[in-house]
């Protein structure tokens, strides 16, 4: 029996997987580097000096909540996709007591179960409804309104072009006619500023790549040798995005859940993408999507955009 069989995530991640590295190039999802190791490496990824986009969001943040606070309706509910912590919402939560409800969506339940108790205590009239979702498939959000969608951390940089295009489409539908979306994403800017925020002199970016294959071998009864792989990222400027991949080392075939897939010497696994923006590329992917410019707040390196849906029905 497959070591996988019977629950049900573990039966889609396993699933992924083997179709990912079945395919030529061989690539694996980057929503999946963020088990508990996983979630606790990148919280040190965004503590390095070279990682400078959350240090930037989080000060666009805190030096305009009270601008982007003004711009939410009395009564409404902040729906935060992909809420890993509370840490950006926060700062919202703080500047604005005008929000009723709060609404973190995150894949992984164990991780919002945790931050919620913190936040229930440290803002005692807001109501909390945590939901345990992959946003990048169906869900259904709770009959509340009106909402403001918060989309921080440039996890948008995540999603294929096409991706982010059908994402901002389906969040504008989610969230209804009017509606809000602040949303953060990181700027096209220099390859060796940008190159060296995915290849940091610690070591811990390649950490969280490696803690991918670390993952499946525990979960999906892999034989992934971690000396046998090694992190590479890179800045492809015609594609304006950060490539990740685990390379191979030699030639050599892993096992997963009873099948055997083969490497050769230098080929890689494709992890992860992450795509720059500039402010006019933003502005015509969220055009294509029905959303528009409402303010933009930006340090040159990283941009905070609030939008509103065009089609007001
Ligand atoms: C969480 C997707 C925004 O793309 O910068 C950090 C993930 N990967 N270092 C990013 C990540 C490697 C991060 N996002």
């Amino acid at each position: 029996m497959p070591c996988a069989a019977g629950r049900r995530d573990a039966e889609i991640f396993c699933a992924d997987v083997l179709s990912g590295l079945a395919e030529s190039p061989k690539r694996l999802s980057p929503k999946y580097f963020y088990d508990a190791a996983g979630s606790a490496l990148f919280d040190r990824i965004v503590e390095l000096p070279e990682y400078y986009p959350t240090r930037c969001e989080l000060s666009i943040l805190r030096a305009h909540a009270p601008a982007i606070a003004a711009l939410f309706p009395p009564g409404c509910a902040l729906i935060e996709f992909g809420a890993g912590s509370s840490r950006k919402a926060r700062i919202l939560l703080a500047a604005a007591a005008h929000i009723e409800t709060y609404v973190p969506i995150d894949i992984s339940g164990d991780f919002l179960h945790e931050d919620i108790a913190h936040l229930r205590r440290d803002f005692p009239r807001l109501a909390v409804h945590p939901l345990v979702a992959d946003f990048t498939r169906d869900f259904e959000l709770p009959q509340i309104g009106p909402k403001v969608g918060f989309f921080p951390g440039s996890t948008i940089g995540n999603f294929e072009p096409y991706e982010a295009l059908a994402f901002l489409r389906r969040a504008g539908e989610m969230l209804g006619p009017g509606a809000l979306l602040v949303i953060g994403f990181d700027l096209v800017k220099s390859t060796h500023v940008l190159e060296a925020a995915y290849n940091d002199a610690a070591g811990v970016t390649a950490a969280f790549n490696l803690n991918l294959l670390t993952r499946i071998n525990r979960e999906l009864c892999a034989d992934f040798d971690l000396a046998s792989f090694a992190h590479r990222a890179f800045y492809d400027r015609a594609r304006s995005r950060i490539e990740m991949h685990l390379v191979s080392l030699r030639r050599q075939i892993v096992r997963l859940n009873g099948r055997a897939i083969a490497f050769q010497e230098g080929e890689t696994i494709h992890t992860e993408n992450s795509y720059k923006y500039t402010l006019g590329s933003f502005e015509a992917l969220a055009r294509d999507a029905n959303w528009s410019g409402v303010e933009t707040w930006s340090d040159g390196l990283f941009c905070v955009q609030a939008l509103r849906t065009t089609r007001d029905g």
